[in-house]
């Protein structure tokens, strides 16, 4: 949610103006707070975009704060005039994908086996009496990305959805990628990153149609570092070589047989019944985690006789590829360009943003924006397009240099601010891409496949889901194999996430099926450098073969 605040403080007559929090309150706008206004729960963080140098140097309780990020009780208008420009966390109607759809197990019912149950009255965890309750019972599931959050209310007698919830992760203060996360959490050394977000989670539960006490158990997905912040594990051989969880290493060392984790809720500060359980999905291996987890259960690649790979692009990009007989997985750290980020005009995909891009014959530009309203910047579906256009209409070469020696490329000039596209912004792109295809090419090197030998290729999350096949397939995104293979499912992590709240016969299946995922660490592929660098220019990625044939 945006405030934009155009004031003129003398008319107020006020010392110190009002806080950003009030003035919100004002406009109708609801900020996150358990502490109702005084600096303590830390959950009232807005990101300024526009007229920091008007705000009032931040106070003691911001210390934890960097960049343009405010606690918005705690910081007030300190100038006569200006505009200051802000967003909450909550920005709802940021396009976050919440479902899942083309997955295989759509077709077949998977059984209702799930860990709660009910005999009469009693609510039994495991067949051990937890509760008295008549009425229905839930469960959460939920898919915690480093960027959103998506939250799952289930009917644990019926399978049904009954609700759900989708914002943006809060600990971004912490940085946008895992590794500012790892490293701020190690700093900070009080949890806050953990609190941060189970404030946001206490205020989504609130808001579900249900008593949180008839909530019993959650399931969570996400990616290594995430997962193991949410259970306030220490996260700090994540981001050290050879970039495990302390899960991983505890069962090297045979101290624990699973990287799966069990906790209860009340020790995770969440709303739920008392005696609610929270189990987090195994993690595979390394930076490729539970949200690679669950996807294989999403795809059900336990009972698959076809040669699959799902690919979910985000600033860290997961990869499955095989069948029952054979898995293997990688992560490719592609960063945030895709999402927008460290691009000039980048934005997330929220009102305003160019979704997609065509050139017209005279040369001109015509484009869709999200909510149909003025353009205000370009997202990663539309940057993907652009770059096909550009390629398409020979304005840019496949080395990503514009041609008629243009600096910038301007999208639309009729706001004040043009939207402008850099040779820069393209080499982001070109690395960012570069890194995906590496992982693509060794994950199939070291399988012993091609590209062509593919009976579906998944593209999951909500870039996937969003992305024109075609643009991808011309700058070499993704592999140039027959359309009628691809399925672009959305959220696979949230419905892996699901199934294993309704199923413990499928949770036993994953906790299985991970053990058999061979991980496959990119940075010591010898290939991987001359991958990265032929990755990095805009040519479709070859159907017939990987570069096995043309390997350096
Ligand atoms: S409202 Fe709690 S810290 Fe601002």
């Amino acid at each position: 949610m945006s405030v934009e605040l155009h004031y003129n403080r003398q008319q107020t007559n006020a010392a110190l103006g009002p806080s950003l929090f009030d003035y919100a309150e004002k406009l109708g706008i609801q900020v996150p707070t358990s502490c109702h206004k005084q600096g303590m729960c830390k959950e009232c963080l807005v990101e300024v975009v526009e007229g920091m140098e008007l705000l009032t140097p931040r106070s003691p309780e911001e210390k934890h704060l960097k960049e343009n990020f405010r606690l918005s009780c705690r910081c007030h208008v300190a100038a006569d005039f200006g505009i200051v420009r802000c967003y909450t966390m909550r920005r709802g109607d940021l396009r976050i994908e919440r479902h899942a759809l083309q997955l295989p197990v759509r077709d077949q019912k998977s059984p209702l086996d799930p860990a709660v149950t009910r005999d009469g009255d009693r609510i039994l965890l495991d067949g051990v009496e937890i509760d008295r309750r008549l009425g229905p019972i839930h469960g959460l599931a939920m898919d915690l990305g480093t960027t959103t959050v998506v939250v799952r209310l289930l009917n644990l007698e019926t399978g049904e959805i009954v609700a759900d919830a989708a914002f943006e992760n809060p600990q971004r203060f912490g940085g946008s990628d895992v590794m500012s996360r790892i490293h701020y959490d190690t700093l900070d050394g009080t949890r806050l990153l953990q609190r941060t977000l189970a404030g946001y989670l206490n205020h989504a539960v609130a808001e579900f149609p249900v008593d949180p006490k008839s909530i019993y158990e959650m399931v969570v997905a996400g990616n290594s570092t995430m997962r193991d912040l949410f259970f306030g594990l220490n996260v700090y051989s994540i981001g050290q070589s050879p970039y495990r969880s302390i899960t991983e290493l505890d069962m090297a060392e045979g101290r624990r047989t699973t990287t799966s984790l069990v906790e209860s809720a009340r020790r995770l500060l969440l709303p739920l019944h008392p005696k609610a359980r929270v189990y987090g999905l195994p993690i595979i291996s390394g930076h490729v985690g539970a949200d690679a987890a669950a996807c294989l259960l999403a795809v059900d690649l336990a009972r698959e006789e076809r040669l699959v790979a799902l690919m979910d692009i985000g600033t860290n990009t997961e990869l499955i590829l095989g069948n029952k007989n054979k898995i293997l997985a990688a992560s490719c750290p592609a960063g945030p360009a895709f999402e927008g980020g460290k691009i000039t005009c980048g934005m997330p995909g929220l009102p305003g943003a160019i979704e997609k891009v065509a050139i017209n014959a005279d040369g001109s530009m015509r484009f869709q924006v999200i909510g149909d309203g003025p353009a205000e910047g370009i997202c990663g579906s539309g940057l993907i397009d652009l770059l096909s256009e550009l390629l398409r209409a020979e304005r840019m070469n496949t080395l990503g240099r514009f041609h008629h020696g243009d600096e910038a490329i301007v999208l639309d000039a009729k706001n004040g601010a043009p939207i402008c596209f850099t040779e820069s912004d393209v080499n982001e792109l070109a690395q960012a891409k570069g890194a995906n295809v590496a992982g693509l090419h060794v994950i199939f090197d070291q399988y012993g496949a091609r590209f062509d030998d593919l009976d579906v290729f998944y593209l999951a999350g909500g870039f996937g889901r969003h992305l024109n096949v075609s643009s991808a397939k011309r700058i070499g995104l993704i592999p140039n194999i027959d359309g009628a293979k691809i399925r672009q499912v959305g959220n696979a992590s949230i419905e892996g996430a699901s199934l294993a709240l309704l199923s413990r016969t499928r949770r036993a299946e994953l906790e299985e099926m991970v053990r058999r995922v061979t991980h496959c660490r990119l940075e010591t592929h010898p290939g991987f450098f001359n991958y990265f660098v032929e990755g990095c220019q805009f040519n479709p990625v070859a159907a017939l073969n990987t570069l096995q044939d043309s390997a350096p």
